[in-house]
């Protein structure tokens, strides 16, 4: 393929990578290589490619009725938020759906402004939340980086990870709201950790500040529990997803309390294309293809054979939850990623150049891992 005639703009740094269908877990590139995919289109392609019933639900759902809008109510719309606001249970029973993660944290942190009637929002040092005004203005460096905007719509500030001690001093009567990834995508795989985040959720309960957790990345059944917050066992305000929920079919979700929902009216919120019927049908489908397949099981278990397999060749230790790993390697994360490629194994990297990021299918089975760990494993060390 010809990159400099294709009409893109030219904002994406691109893998050496021709692909051109994909089954299951792999991705077939036109020179015919099978590629595994480890990476599944940044966290998106959680049930793989291809699968049965997912493609079922998106053909049945175009044949039957391919848009109407919010001002139109719909069963298959409602079933959506049943099932997703039952599967994330922790007394979030509102779903606002939207089209990306960074709409859904804008909505989000909006509405925490709004509600609080304050100008502060506190966020976490190696964050990411998007790329729109009220997103990246709690995006850790991102300012320095691809902000743009003149200013932040608010005030922020930023909190270091894992400091309990500086949790009072950040978070305060002035604060609107806390937005945390439980477990820190972009930054390579890191769990925030139960300690940190229960001492969060004590604190904007004190300060009647609320809890947003972006699960863009990290939920929908990543870390082998529903959310992360699930796994954690904290109760947010607040949950976006995105990425994985309709594991092909872009939508976003905001999830909220009641005592959040209690202040919505005509008008608060609104989208188009959010809450379209093709994407609540997968929403559904997808929540009950994780239920009936048992794929968040097969999520722990092959997160735990990575850890206990792959810690060879040039990788020292793992982290992260679930299929959000980290490799942290002692070479530079981009060479081994580029390594494991030419062995025919997709990986990413992250913000930290030492961190090879795993954000594996669910449907990966055991040879899948021993795959990684013999590639790994003739890599230099
Ligand atoms: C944790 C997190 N929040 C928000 C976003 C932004 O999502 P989107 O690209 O769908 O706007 C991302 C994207 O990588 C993410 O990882």
């Amino acid at each position: 393929m010809d990159l400099s005639t294709d009409h893109l703009a030219p904002v994406y740094a691109q893998w050496p990578l021709d692909v051109v269908d994909a089954e299951g877990v792999h991705l077939r590139t036109r020179d015919g290589r099978r590629i595994l995919d480890l990476y599944g289109g940044h966290a998106v392609a959680a049930l793989g490619y291809s699968h049965p019933r997912w493609l079922a639900a998106l053909e049945a759902q175009a044949k039957s009725l391919l848009f109407q809008s919010n001002a139109v109510p719909l069963d298959v719309r409602a079933r959506a938020a049943t099932r997703l606001t039952r599967f994330v249970g922790l007394g979030l029973n509102t779903v606002f759906f939207g089209n990306t993660g960074a709409e859904a944290n804008e909505n989000a942190l909006k509405l925490a402004l709004k509600i609080t009637g304050r100008r502060k929002v506190v966020a976490i040092e190696g964050s990411f939340h998007g790329r729109t005004a009220a997103a990246g203005a709690v995006t850790w460096g991102a300012a320095q980086k691809w902000y743009g905007f003149p200013q932040a719509p608010f005030d922020v500030e930023f909190l270091p990870r894992g400091d309990l001690e500086a949790i009072a001093r950040v978070v305060g009567t002035d604060t609107a709201a806390v937005i945390a990834e439980p477990v820190q995508g972009v930054a390579g795989a890191v769990d925030l950790g139960q300690p940190f985040l229960a001492a969060l959720r004590a604190r904007c309960s004190d300060t009647c500040a609320l809890l947003i957790l972006d699960e863009v990345q990290c939920g929908m059944g990543r870390t082998g529990f529903p959310f992360a917050a699930n796994m954690h066992g904290i109760a947010p305000d607040m949950i976006t997803t995105a990425k994985a929920l309709g594991a092909g079919f872009p939508c976003a979700a905001l999830l909220m309390a009641d005592h959040v929902a209690a202040h919505l009216k005509t008008d608060d919120l609104g989208t188009t294309f959010g809450g379209g019927p093709m994407a609540c049908a997968l929403i559904e489908t997808v929540v009950d293809i994780l239920e009936s397949e048992g794929l968040l099981a097969n999520v722990r278990q092959r997160a735990a054979q990575i850890r206990e397999q792959c810690i060879v060749g040039p990788v020292v230790a793992a982290q992260g939850a679930g299929l959000l790993t980290g490799l942290r390697t002692r070479r530079p994360a981009k060479d081994v990623q580029r390594e494991l490629l030419e062995r025919d194994i997709l990986t990413g990297t992250s913000g930290d150049p030492q961190v090879v990021r795993i954000l594996a299918p669910y449907v990966l089975d055991e040879s899948h891992v021993a795959q990684l760990r013999d590639a790994l494993a003739s890599l230099p060390a």
